[in-house]
């Protein structure tokens, strides 16, 4: 099937129980945070923990927050959790902690939200390259009206480029995509600068095979 043509089921494959349940967000930190984005990505946890940090606001909105991990190295005091996988909403609310306000929201990245909710932050990391198609740029862009005036819409996504890859990186990152693990073979930078474009402060770097973006929404 085409990429633009990709059907809900499909769009959403990245939040299966079969890829997220508690027996693989048990060993994810290890595995991808831990081990394979240093030798494989090339961009050191360390790195995306700053920049997470950097961002995040005193209303902070996750999209995709898998095992929490980013999450209990924030300051915020309210954070709202989406995601369509229920195992990943119950291990990051239980990483957080208690001494925060914490909602969840289960349903799709590409489900509206409600119209007037509003966030200092939204962060999504390691989301985007799991979604196959081009429908989540238009989605990303649009997340920028959840922001408050000021606020920050940033994350960070691996990026397949072909040029910058190792060798290794290229077989994981074809394979993933092979497995529906990761949607991300035809993904760019230029998708990524696109979809935040009119936005405030934008910046996007790439460090290794991972894009770390920034964009705040104009006062
Ligand atoms: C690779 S994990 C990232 C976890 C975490 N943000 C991190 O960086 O460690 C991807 C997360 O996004 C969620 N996800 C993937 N596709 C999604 C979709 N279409 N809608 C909602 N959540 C999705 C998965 O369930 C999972 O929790």
């Amino acid at each position: 099937m085409p990429t633009g043509s990709t059907d809900h089921r499909d769009r959403d494959r990245g939040a299966s129980s079969g890829i997220y349940n508690r027996g693989t967000l048990r060993i994810y930190d290890a595995a991808v945070l831990g081990v394979t984005n240093s030798l494989i990505w090339r961009c050191p946890t360390r790195t995306l923990v700053d920049h997470y940090r950097n961002h995040a606001g005193p209303s902070h909105l996750d999209i995709g927050p898998g095992t929490g991990y980013f999450l209990e190295r924030i300051d915020s005091p309210l954070i709202t959790l989406l995601d369509l996988n229920g195992a990943s909403l119950a291990a990051a609310e239980a990483r957080i902690g208690s001494g925060k306000k914490v909602e969840q929201i289960r349903q799709s990245f590409f489900s509206p939200l409600e119209d007037e909710r509003r966030f200092d932050s939204i962060g999504l990391n390691f989301l985007l390259h799991c979604i196959p198609g081009r429908a989540k740029w238009d989605r990303l862009a649009e997340l920028r009206r959840h922001l408050r005036p000021g606020g920050t819409l940033f994350g960070s996504t691996v990026l397949p480029g072909t040029s910058t890859a190792n060798p290794l990186a290229r077989v994981l990152n074809r394979t993933y995509n092979r497995l529906g693990v990761f949607g991300n073979a035809e993904d760019t930078m230029a998708d990524l600068e696109a979809a935040l474009a009119g936005m405030a402060d934008v910046r996007a770097r790439q460090v290794g095979q991972v894009a770390l973006f920034s964009a705040r929404r104009p006062e």
